[in-house]
């Protein structure tokens, strides 16, 4: 056999395109119309583009120019690039949550790459959302990956000083004191997001990027790169090149995606001061690829790493500082002897060969693990009868009195009840309390939103209260900050013990020794609990019914239950 032939013959895609007869026919013929050459299907690997560019998604609007930087990668390398878009999820207007729609895109992104002739697929992911659904898609199919980060907008200016969408919370908080006028806090929008990219601080569209680099799924440095710096384009073009080598070397996401780089990843995440909602993502993506992780995983693992990144919402800086010091390599490199450096990234080397030599440019940014920017771990998991399966929370990003604390819990019951009250001058609330929110978790509001980082009530902003004790069954953006006890498993609308807490009860919190109680007796627990009736289903059709149907509990990475594992790459029947 020529040497063509038999690269053609190993091809996936050679199952549609090396064909004669009425098969080989349709699944060209089509194609040509789009000024396809005859040769281009001769032994090329196909590379997917999988795009998430929408103008509904601000943060991937720039997707276009940087899906042609991979074209022409691909091009350069002897591939045949074919771009396709998949479902798109934009965390500023989706409602009632992105997140609701996390599992919808991932079956998306499966069956699209399963369903085509894709030797190999270029990820496209920016905004929270887009990375988790892109990666767990891929999983379950399981051809050679790699994934390009759309990377930060730039630092945003406003008179005079920096900020980014973490000041979102100050300054609504400030409108409610009346420190900021409507007209201040309007003005400040367009100064927060002035260019293409991401949330520019350590949220978790960044923890996201951070997370698919320290897994090995990307070319090194692809986490921080600004959006609009031209060396995006030029790891966008490197990826294209990669990934149609990674076909050639038949790398599949499995051969990088290993218990130990989930290990490393876990790692990398509380150096860096991560997003609670690497936690769930990370725990979904374990579920598609088949490797064993469960939440307790978290809190062994991050136990002696500190936090060395100085990014806010735990610290200062912005993720184009983060770059110029040195981005995620020079953090990777500090934790080397801390993390498996064998494992194979998708760069086609081990981290110890990518990351030994990665230069720190800015110690104020980036520091040491002898001399953290904070020694208070970056998540933690706690537990006890308020939450049996675990509940997430951030200590560097958390006001340190608060980490252990005993107060008396101010109920709300869902969201509305929430809105209606939390501003009442008559709420009986004092900042000693513990606010409590329920039916925000996944099947309860559906989708579980990021609203664990509840406001707090105007009356105790006035006295100049900062922070408080929150508890929900929701999310909290990456963005965000404060003393939230969020992810609580198993959910209210699940029947957790969350759901029976009643206005006055005394709950405990103490995160050093990663307990959550509520001091409230079994006997009363049991009563409480006869009396109680799940809500109705939100909607009894369409997606939200199958989510609501079979969505697992927070501490499983709240997958849909029968998308568990992998069904492969190989489609036996042809479609005429
Ligand atoms: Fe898209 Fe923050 S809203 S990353
Ligand atoms: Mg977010």
């Amino acid at each position: 056999m020529a040497e063509e032939d038999k690269k053609d013959k190993e091809l996936r895609s050679s199952e549609w395109f090396n064909r004669t007869g009425k098969d080989g026919f349709i699944y060209r013929a089509w194609m040509k119309k789009q000024g396809i050459p005859k040769h281009k299907f001769k032994g090329k690997p196909v590379i997917g583009i999988c795009n998430t560019w929408s103008e509904l998604t601000p943060c991937n609007s720039h997707f276009r120019d940087l899906a042609q930087s991979v074209r022409e990668g691909i091009i350069e390398a002897g591939g045949f690039p074919v771009e396709f878009p998949v479902m798109s999820l934009g965390e500023t207007l989706m409602k009632p949550t992105a997140m609701l729609y996390r599992n919808l895109a991932s079956m998306d992104t499966e069956e699209s790459i399963r369903a085509n002739p894709l030797d190999g697929v270029v990820l496209l992911c920016g905004c929270d959302k887009t990375t988790p659904s892109l990666v767990m898609g891929a999983c379950s199919v399981d051809i050679p990956t790699i994934v390009v980060s759309g990377g930060p907008m730039l630092t945003g200016k406003f008179r005079g000083k920096d900020v980014s969408i973490s000041d979102t919370w100050r300054f609504s908080d400030k409108v409610k004191t009346g420190e900021m006028s409507t007209e201040r806090m309007e003005e400040a929008e367009a100064c927060t997001c002035r260019s293409d990219g991401h949330c520019a601080v350590m949220g978790t569209a960044s923890t996201m990027a951070c997370m698919v680099e320290s897994l090995g799924l990307s070319l090194p440095g692809n986490a921080a790169i600004p959006a609009p710096d031209a060396r995006r384009k030029v790891i966008a073009h490197m990826s294209g090149m990669r990934a149609v080598e990674m076909v050639e070397e038949e790398q599949n996401l499995s051969d990088i995606l290993t218990r130990e780089a989930f290990e490393n990843a876990i790692k990398v995440n509380t150096a860096i001061g991560g997003s609670t909602n690497f936690v769930i993502h990370l725990l979904a993506i374990a579920g598609r690829i088949g490797v064993d992780l469960d939440i307790d995983d978290f809190d062994k693992l991050s136990q002696d790493i500190p936090l060395i990144v100085n990014l806010q919402p735990s610290g200062d800086y912005f993720m184009e500082d983060f770059y110029y010091a040195g981005g995620l390599p020079a953090v990777i490199k500090e934790l080397l002897p801390e993390l498996h450096t064998n494992e194979i990234t998708a760069a086609g080397e081990s981290m110890q060969e990518i990351y030994k030599d990665a230069p720190n440019y800015n110690e104020e940014i980036i520091s040491s693990r002898d001399k953290p920017f904070k020694s208070e771990v970056g998540l933690a998991i706690v537990k006890g009868n308020l939450s049996e399966n675990g509940a997430v929370m951030k200590p560097s990003a958390a006001t340190p009195e608060l980490l252990q604390h005993k107060g008396r819990a101010v109920v709300f019951e869902d969201i509305e009840d929430y809105k209606a009250r939390i501003n009442d001058p008559d709420l009986d609330v004092k900042k000693d309390d513990i606010l409590v929110l329920k039916n925000v978790g996944p099947k309860g509001y559906p989708g579980m939103p990021e609203v664990g980082n509840m406001g707090l009530p105007a009356k105790l902003l006035e006295q100049g209260v900062t922070d408080m004790v929150r508890i929900s069954d929701g999310r909290m953006s990456g963005t965000a900050f404060g003393t939230a006890v969020l992810h609580t498993s198993p959910e209210s609308a699940d029947g957790g013990t969350l759901a029976l807490v009643k206005n006055g009860d005394i709950i405990e919190l103490d995160v050093p020794n990663r307990k959550i109680e509520l001091h409230v007796s079994d006997e009363e627990l049991e009563k409480r609990k006869k009396e109680w009736e799940p809500l109705p289903f939100h909607m009894d059709r369409g997606y939200w019914y199958l989510y609501q149907k079979h969505v697992q509990q927070a501490h499983l990475g709240a997958d849909l239950d029968f998308m568990q594992g992998k069904s492969g790459s190989t489609v036996k029947r042809d479609s005429h």
